[in-house]
């Protein structure tokens, strides 16, 4: 039997209830933080400033081996269109350290997990974007989620977010929605401040206050901002609600990619999947166990369309992949 097949025999279908998303309530900034917010605005300015020249220039730290040399140079591919929210950080990623983690970068278009992901994304553009029937209500929003902590959410959301940016036709808006323990910065080695849920407590915050452009043209970061102990109530909030549909519907062509925390550490990521038309549910291979696939499965119903990515899957002698099996439930 192939991996694949065990995969999906061990999946099988889905049992339980959904989860009841808690009531929805939000809460103004108290104003004491409002001089802490305009101060991390401006610090936040300062540095895009500082970044924006320093990426202008050849050699800068360790991005200098990545961008000289002849095969890995990357060539600045323009927006789409021009954006509303148009926004003055920018920040370079940090390719050469992806690189040595074994995630997708521009330069290895050709590497082993670029052609994995090439085969993941698919039938998810595919259902954000198909004609007709094939096209799935909101399917340009795709959550990333998983049972258990560590079993490769944001190693794929982020894998997933750099292969589909790299698409000719698609911008990319990678939204940190882990905002307990949000690791999206750390992996692209940018730095962030206020992100999601300062956004969410301010109303006089604009997303593109907060959102970071990066060097990858296409790819836009929405950081998940300062912790907040109500966060899952901020998440469930209709503020939310209309964030979601506004980054959502924006652009004709952009896809929206949520890191998300396990399903069944929080209840956040229940939460957040009542505004998705897509979910990709992370199984990490021959560790989490089919009852814990199951039960988190249950608490994401009301998403009609739940694929899922078997990850960290050892390669059978011969077999022409590492990375594990692609299906897809719903619809
Ligand atoms: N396919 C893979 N190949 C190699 N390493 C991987 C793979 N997927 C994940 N990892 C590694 O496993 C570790 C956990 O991955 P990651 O941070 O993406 O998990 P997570 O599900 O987001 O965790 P958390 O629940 O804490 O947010 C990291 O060190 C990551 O680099
Ligand atoms: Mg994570």
């Amino acid at each position: 039997m192939s991996i694949i097949e065990k995969a999906a025999k061990k999946l099988g279908g889905t049992t339980g209830q959904g989860a009841t998303p808690q009531p929805a309530r939000t809460e103004d900034a108290p104003r004491k933080e409002e001089s802490l917010i305009e101060a991390a605005l401006a610090r936040q300015k300062e540095l895009s400033r500082h970044q924006a020249q320093s990426a202008a220039m050849p050699d800068v730290g360790t991005m200098s081996e990545v961008r000289t040399a002849p095969e890995s140079r990357m060539e600045p591919v323009p927006q789409a269109e021009e954006p509303a929210e148009s926004t003055s950080q920018y920040q370079s990623i940090n390719l050469a350290r992806m690189h040595r983690m074994g995630m997708i970068t521009p330069d290895a278009e050709k590497s082993q997990i670029a052609e994995e992901f090439r085969i993941i994304k698919r039938p998810l553009i595919a259902n954000a974007f198909g004609q007709g029937a094939t096209r799935v209500k909101n399917g340009n929003r795709i959550m990333v989620t998983s049972s258990l902590p560590g079993e490769g959410k944001s190693f794929c959301a982020i894998n997933l977010a750099l292969s589909m940016a790299m698409e000719m036709d698609r911008t990319v808006l990678l939204v940190d929605a882990d905002v307990a323990r949000p690791r999206v910065p750390e992996y692209l080695g940018i730095h962030s401040d206020l992100g999601l849920l300062d956004v969410l407590r301010d109303k006089k915050l604009r997303l593109s206050d907060v959102m970071i452009r990066t060097d990858i043209a296409k790819l836009t970061i929405l950081p998940a901002g300062r912790t907040y102990k109500r966060a899952t109530e901020l998440l469930a909030s209709s503020a939310m609600t209309d964030l979601v549909e506004d980054i959502g519907s924006r652009y004709h062509d952009r896809i929206i990619i949520f890191d998300s925390p396990p399903l069944l550490a929080t209840s956040e990521s229940s939460v957040l999947a009542t505004h998705m038309g897509q979910i990709v549910m992370v199984v990490e291979a021959e560790k989490t166990s089919e009852e814990a696939v199951r039960e988190a499965l249950s608490h994401i119903q009301t998403c009609e369309v739940v694929s899922m990515l078997l990850n960290k899957a050892t390669p059978s002698p011969g077999a022409d992949y590492y990375y594990g099996y692609y299906g897809s439930y719903g619809k």
